[in-house]
């Protein structure tokens, strides 16, 4: 978690850092600092609380401009948020800072030796043992070496940037499992955390690999592994727009992002689905690595939080259609299960941002079992995207909130453009159904578009419902997950609530003793092969007077009867039912929390990328 951005050039740094770090915020939010280098040394401002506190603070107390700056936006780890622990750290003397994304996990060990050696520590940070290392390392070596001698004596996960009153023009930064980009502009370069931060300025991107420096200047970046010898690596251009970045109108970056999942399922469906010739397309290397995977004898997925319950439609997905052996974890579990990998299991990796640190950690551990890896990423070059043997991006763009959105639908969407190519290369599907679903798969963007007119009654029906503070979300088969991801989506942005997602087969099991009168229940209940058995779970929970909620396909005259409250979705293949059942979902979330006040882009306790354990 936690945001960091670094800044040399023409341009007003303080304005500068402060405007990247407000696109950095959804990935922590509970303090704020920032550094600039100016003709009177280092000047340091942090604030607990929100990035606008420190914008005040720096507006009360204006720090003179200079040409160098580095900001941090925090999800504290170690240490409770506050002024003290907010980045950035500085070393004894005041003149060296650093921001820091990431766990030093020997920080311990490190700081002891430090203080043995005389160094005042002032947080509770683990970060702050950087600060200090440099500078002792400082004392007989250059600033670069310091800072790479440093590095090299971390364990653990850093992003990490740094700027002193001894070496006023350059700035340095690097990285170890934690993301780090460097954005090359004219007269003027940027490290950040991520793409959006510094879109304003430059879309000229150098990703920086796991123990690699680099030092910034206003001539451009130069690259070092941590032993010093220089790496040449030239920007690529990313195709992400400013305005893909911004919230154009919608009061939240949620609804925005709800509303743009047409265009990201027609993104992740692009130049893939040649309905024409009836066939799907991917680039050479992952044509060559799917062709290849029947010599597999199991496929597991492992993914977190929303990419995992889309992990878990994949596995209905891919048993059922395409007969692959399919097995889903949870990434933190996967890594510490000792699971049975060889070079007969393929590894699926499912991430929006691509550096979660726990899917990350399980598709190293894959790897280093022989097992074969693949990803379905959105952020391109991100960690995960590097170490896979194959990726399939989904192309859904930016997603800025922290509830994923169009990141699930197009990582549902990549699923079945997976399944459709194997069923359909190792011969597992009849004709007649292969060509239903390519139509369904084609249709798949108007269908969501058509999704999200229910707009109008998932608001109503969160008016309905804003006052409860337990619910219950059930659907079973392909809308299993589906119940898991609406449960999620309302907890998450709403945090005065508490909310389940169960099969509605279990409800019998346990759950069921907790219904009485009034208490919500969302079925997620489209046509499907199980659609009656779903409707003897409603009939159930209207025995015990609890209120359905019920998600259903467009035209369904039968479900009226048991329905308190009715929202529909077109009519589709059960298979493709969990992408459209997330419009109405998502939208009645994003209304229940509305009306309960949340901060739903940016809800406590949580950050948009979880990049450590
Ligand atoms: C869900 O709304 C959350 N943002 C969270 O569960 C997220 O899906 C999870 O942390 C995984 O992130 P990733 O897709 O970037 O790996």
């Amino acid at each position: 978690m936690c945001g960091i951005v670094g800044y040399v050039g023409k341009k007003p740094v303080v304005e500068t850092v402060l405007e990247a770090l407000g696109r950095l915020e959804y990935r922590g939010y509970d303090s704020a600092g920032l550094a600039v280098l100016n003709a009177r040394g280092l000047a340091v401002r942090k604030r607990p609380g929100k990035l606008s506190v420190l914008a005040d603070a720096v507006k009360r107390e204006p720090i003179r401009s200079g040409h160098l700056g580095i900001g941090h936006t925090r999800w504290a780890t170690h240490g409770e948020p506050s002024e003290i622990n907010a980045h950035p750290h500085t070393d004894c003397s005041g003149s060296l800072a650093v921001v820091h994304n990431g766990i030093v996990e020997n920080y311990a060990e490190l700081k002891t030796r430090l203080l043995a050696k005389g160094h005042r520590f002032r947080s509770k940070t683990d970060t702050e043992v950087i600060a200090h290392l440099v500078e002792e390392h400082a004392k007989r070596l250059p600033l670069d070496r310091a800072f790479r001698q440093a590095l090299k004596e971390l364990r653990g996960s850093y992003a990490v940037c740094l700027v002193s009153a001894k070496e006023p023009h350059r700035l340095f930064g690097a990285r170890n499992s934690s993301p780090l980009i460097i954005g090359v502009g004219k007269g003027e370069a940027f490290v950040a955390s991520d793409v959006p931060a510094i879109l304003d300025h430059t879309r000229r991107i150098i990703y920086l690999n796991d123990r690699e420096a680099v030092e910034l200047s206003a001539a451009g970046p130069k690259l070092f592994t941590l032993e010093g010898r220089p790496i040449r690596r030239s920007p690529t251009t990313v195709a992400w727009t400013v305005s893909a970045a911004r919230k154009e109108g919608f009061p939240h970056f949620m609804l925005k992002e709800i509303h743009e999942q047409p265009s990201a399922i027609e993104q992740t469906l692009a130049n893939r689905l040649d309905p024409a010739r009836g066939r799907l397309v991917f680039d050479r290397r992952t044509k060559r690595f799917l062709d290849t995977l029947d010599a597999t004898e199991k496929l597991v997925i492992i993914a977190c939080g929303t990419a995992y319950h889309a992990g878990l439609v994949g596995e209905y997905m891919l048993e059922e259609v395409a007969r692959l052996p399919v097995d889903v974890d949870l990434a933190s579990e996967f890594r510490y299960r000792g699971p049975q990998l060889d070079r007969r299991t393929t590894v699926l990796a499912i991430t929006q941002s691509g550096e979660t640190a726990d899917t990350l950690a399980g598709i190293q551990m894959a790897k280093a079992h022989g097992a074969r890896t693949m990803a379905i990423c959105n952020v391109m070059g991100s960690s995960i995207a590097r170490e896979v043997d194959a990726v399939l991006y989904t192309h859904a763009g930016p997603e800025i909130a922290v509830a994923s959105t169009k990141a699930y639908t197009s990582q549902v969407t990549a699923l079945a453009l997976l399944t459709l190519y194997l069923a359909k290369h190792f011969r597992r599907i009849p004709l007649a159904q292969w060509r239903r679903l390519l139509d369904g798969l084609e249709a798949l963007p108007r269908l969501m578009r058509q999704a999200l007119t229910s707009e109008a009654a998932a608001k109503a029906t969160a008016a309905k419902y804003a006052g409860a503070r337990n619910f219950y979300y059930l659907g079973r088969r392909y809308n299993f997950p589906s119940a898991l991801e609406g449960a999620l989506k309302l907890k998450e942005i709403c945090p005065v609530i508490h909310a389940e997602g169960y099969a509605a087969g279990e409800m019998k099991h346990g759950p069921i003793s907790l219904i009485r009168k009034g208490w919500p229940v969302v079925f997620v209940a489209p046509q499907s092969p199980v659609y009656e058995k779903v409707v003897s779970n409603i009939e159930e929970v209207r025995a015990r007077h609890g209120s359905c909620i019920v998600i259903a396909s467009e035209g369904d005259a039968h479900i009226t009867r048991y329905a308190d409250s009715l929202i529909t979705i077109p009519k589709t293949d059960e298979f493709f039912s969990p992408i459209l059942a997330a419009a109405p979902l998502q939208l009645f979330a994003y209304y229940v929390a509305d009306a309960n006040g949340a901060d739903i882009d940016q809800p406590p306790n949580l950050a948009k990328s979880v990049t450590v354990e």
